[in-house]
């Protein structure tokens, strides 16, 4: 499938996208509605999100994926529009690098709450759904930094590392129902969460294209073709997964655990 052009495959399909108003999420959002999905996109960017909804003729609803009933209301509010839900991608989160000493609780804590809760949440109140309808794929964005260490990123490891855990746990659970869950690992992505983490210096930028053995940052819809293969169903037999993304980064070894060399 070129850019641009329907598959089919997910046409129909009812999907939730969080964090769906910028980057990874807003690419993935995008390619399910040209691949013909109905998207509800929660994200705490109401305006932002609330533009991305009105482009591709989808939904918005304010959502904050670190609170709990935030998430069971966007699971029901799809349920309640569309009466089902096909596809969930929990893909809402932030990174921010320090040093782990220099880690305050609060950069910790809400590393934890957005980028591990928010997933779990997710996986709670989309899984009740999809077990009970007896279908459904899920999509949980993890990272690179979810299956390595990285120097600066402790809490975010922390938090990743959890992902790709829950997704094989939710994996197990729901698969006597027939619901899959797995999960994305990027490498370094052209979003704007890169550029506050790591900077958007042409000398920042040359870093993270050259971090990369296919010598560019990955793009949010790099990811997206990923995330369409998972949730489709020319991965029915893919489950408790993680699809490493990365331009062949962590099969570079000898990197001391930077994402980025100095
Ligand atoms: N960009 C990368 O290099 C990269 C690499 C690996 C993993 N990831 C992961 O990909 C996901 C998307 O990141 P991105 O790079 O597209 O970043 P981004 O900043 O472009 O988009 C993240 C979106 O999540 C939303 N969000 C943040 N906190 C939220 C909250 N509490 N509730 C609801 N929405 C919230 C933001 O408003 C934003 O729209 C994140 O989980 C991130 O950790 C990104």
């Amino acid at each position: 499938m070129a850019d641009g052009r329907i598959s089919g495959k997910i046409s129909g399909r009812i999907a939730i996208v969080t964090g769906g108003a910028s980057g990874i999420g807003k690419a993935t959002a995008e390619l399910f509605a040209r691949e013909g999905a109905k998207v509800v996109i929660g994200d705490l960017a109401s305006s932002e999100g609330e533009k991305v909804a009105k482009e591709i003729g989808g939904t918005f609803v304010a959502t904050d994926v670190r609170e709990a009933k935030a998430v069971e209301k966007l699971v029901k509010t799809a349920c309640d529009k569309h009466g089902a839900l096909d596809i969930m991608f929990n893909n809402a989160g932030f990174g921010v690098t320090a040093p782990l000493v220099e880690t305050s609780d609060q950069l910790y804590l809400d590393t934890i709450k957005v980028d591990l809760d928010g997933v779990f949440w997710g996986l709670r109140y989309a899984g009740r759904v999809m077990v009970s309808q007896k279908r459904g794929a899920i999509v949980n964005t993890a990272s690179v930094a979810g299956i390595r260490g990285s120097v600066g990123l402790s809490a975010y490891n922390a938090a990743k590392h959890g992902v790709v855990g829950l997704t094989k746990a939710a994996a197990l659970e729901f698969a006597p129902a027939g619901v899959r869950v797995n999960c994305v690992c990027p490498g370094v992505i052209d979003t704007p969460l890169v550029a506050r983490a790591f900077g958007s210096s042409e000398e920042a930028r040359e870093r993270m294209h050259r971090a990369h053995p296919l010598g560019r940052m990955g793009l949010p819809i790099d990811i997206a073709k990923g995330v369409l293969f998972l949730a489709s169903d020319d991965a029915s037999f893919v489950t408790g997964h993680e699809l490493v993304i990365d331009g062949g980064m962590c099969a570079a070894p000898g990197t001391g655990g930077r994402v980025l060399d100095d």
